[in-house]
């Protein structure tokens, strides 16, 4: 297989499995993290608002959760909400409305955002940058559509920490999380692909040097042990 065609292949095996999963995939995130991943959530909504942006996008949204924080935290910002996988999108609107709040959902690729040049302040993508099929052309699609001074915030699972903590975070990540995962979604691998992506993921100082190549000033901070990590990129 040539490399677009592969790029095509793992782009379409991950918006398959994130339809399959969508119906549980709140309750899932909850249930598999205690409840920690709105908190991290909460603070890359802060990052990314701290310079008062008046348009913000949050790509790979999912069923909308960063995109409905940010709303929250900035009513008057306007806010998008892109992803490929149409069942989650369907969720987010559902979720916007119940909540009252004004939020667009859009389909679009990372990899080919459906928005011109300059068209955002601020831009955050949570837990969806390691499923790119390309991560340098997703950086280079954030650096393109955000506005000279604006801000783009990437919260991810790198590798596992190293040490006793890394060895019991594996043991849940590769044995506990897949079992439950694929219990309660019905979706056995998709709950198994989440570890083997997180260990293909790169560390966190080489996402930052990627970011940089990318254009962006960038600078990034581990979340709960190294769990989680949280990189800004501002684009000068
Ligand atoms: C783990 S979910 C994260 C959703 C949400 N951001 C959150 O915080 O819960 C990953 C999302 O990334 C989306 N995604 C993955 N690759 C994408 C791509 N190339 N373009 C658009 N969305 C993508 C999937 O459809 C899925 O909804």
């Amino acid at each position: 297989m040539g490399p677009v065609k592969e790029t095509e292949a793992k782009a379409r095996a991950v918006r398959q499995m994130f339809g399959e999963i969508a119906p549980r995939y709140d309750l899932l995130n909850r249930l598999l993290s205690g409840g920690v991943d709105q908190r991290w959530r909460r603070l890359a909504v802060r990052l990314a608002l701290a310079n008062e942006p008046r348009r913000v996008l949050d790509v790979a949204t999912g069923t909308g959760d960063v995109a409905l924080l940010l709303k929250r935290e900035r009513p008057q910002a306007e806010v998008v909400g892109a992803d490929f996988t149409p069942q989650m999108l369907e969720l987010a609107r559902a979720k916007a409305e119940r909540a009252g709040l004004e939020v667009s959902f859009v389909e679009g690729d990372a990899l080919n955002l459906p928005f011109a040049d300059g068209s955002f302040e601020a831009l955050t993508v949570a837990f969806g940058f390691r499923n790119f099929a390309d991560y340098e052309r997703g950086l280079a699609e954030f650096h393109r559509v955000l506005a000279p001074g604006g801000r783009a915030v990437i919260l991810e699972f790198p590798p596992p920490p190293a040490g006793l903590l890394g060895r019991a975070y594996r043991f849940y990540f590769n044995g506990v999380l897949p079992w439950i995962g694929g219990v309660i979604s019905g979706k056995p691998e998709a709950y198994r692909y989440l570890p083997n992506s997180v260990a293909r993921f790169p560390e966190p100082a080489r996402l930052a040097q990627m970011m940089e190549a990318a254009g962006f000033r960038t600078n990034y901070r581990l979340l709960t042990a190294g769990i989680a990590a949280l990189h800004v990129g501002d684009k000068p």
